[in-house]
């Protein structure tokens, strides 16, 4: 087991980060898209800051993942044609730049909205605006239409990940996997 990334799979390092990601991204969406229909009370109250929490968490753990990109670095190209390689490079620069505007325009919107923030009722956090009704409606609009546009990008990403696992038969998922060896791995 390895922690930094090598030339036959990403280390142990980049792949927790990469599925508690999808982990907690997960438990996000099913949290915003059911909270906002809770009838009003202590439990709707409660399931807001959950989620509010938790993206912060999300937050801090992207940006540890962009961080140790940047120490370890990415593993090798996958496989494939130029244009293959080229589109995989720009969907993984897009999923980067939604993680972080995801979390981002949920804190901007709450800050607009004039919502306070307490990170598991621990620590107090900043707000990134001021109050401002007309900011509130843009970074609504935002967090929501960030995560179609995320949903979209990802299914795209997940399915070139079985693609090239079942019909290139290929170790691009395989060294993304703790748990699989790779080809090369095993010669
Ligand atoms: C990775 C992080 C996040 C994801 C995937 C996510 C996802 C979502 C989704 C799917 C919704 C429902 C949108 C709708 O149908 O209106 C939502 C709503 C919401 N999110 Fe997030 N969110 C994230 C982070 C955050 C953060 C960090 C905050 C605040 C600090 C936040 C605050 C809110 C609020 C206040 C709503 C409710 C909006 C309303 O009442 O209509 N979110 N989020
Ligand atoms: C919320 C869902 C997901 C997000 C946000 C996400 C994000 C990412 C990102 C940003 C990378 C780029 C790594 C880098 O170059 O630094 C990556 C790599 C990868 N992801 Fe995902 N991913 C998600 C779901 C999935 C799923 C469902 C699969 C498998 C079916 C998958 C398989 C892979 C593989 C195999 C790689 C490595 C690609 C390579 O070696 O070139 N991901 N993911």
């Amino acid at each position: 087991m390895q922690l930094r990334n090598s030339i036959t799979r990403w280390g142990v390092v980049s792949q927790v980060l990469h599925w508690a990601i999808v982990g907690f991204l997960l438990v996000m969406a099913v949290l915003g898209l059911s909270m906002t229909e809770l009838p009003n009370g202590i439990d709707k109250i409660k399931t807001y800051a959950l989620h509010k929490s938790l993206g912060i968490t999300v937050l801090a753990l992207i940006l540890l993942r962009l961080l140790w990109r940047l120490v370890a670095g990415p593993a090798p190209a996958a496989p494939g044609p130029r244009w293959q390689r080229r589109l995989a490079a720009t969907t993984h620069a897009a999923l980067y730049v939604l993680l972080l505007a995801m979390p981002l325009s949920g804190w901007a919107f709450n800050s607009a909205a004039n919502f306070a923030l307490r990170w598991f009722g621990w620590v107090n956090l900043p707000r990134l605006l001021p109050a401002d009704p007309g900011l509130k409606a843009v970074f609504h609009a935002a967090h929501e239409w960030l995560f179609w546009l995320l949903v979209g990008v990802v299914l795209l990403h997940a399915a070139a990940a079985l693609k090239h696992h079942w019909l290139d038969r290929d170790d691009v998922l395989r060294r993304m996997l703790p748990w699989s060896q790779t080809h090369k791995e095993k010669t």
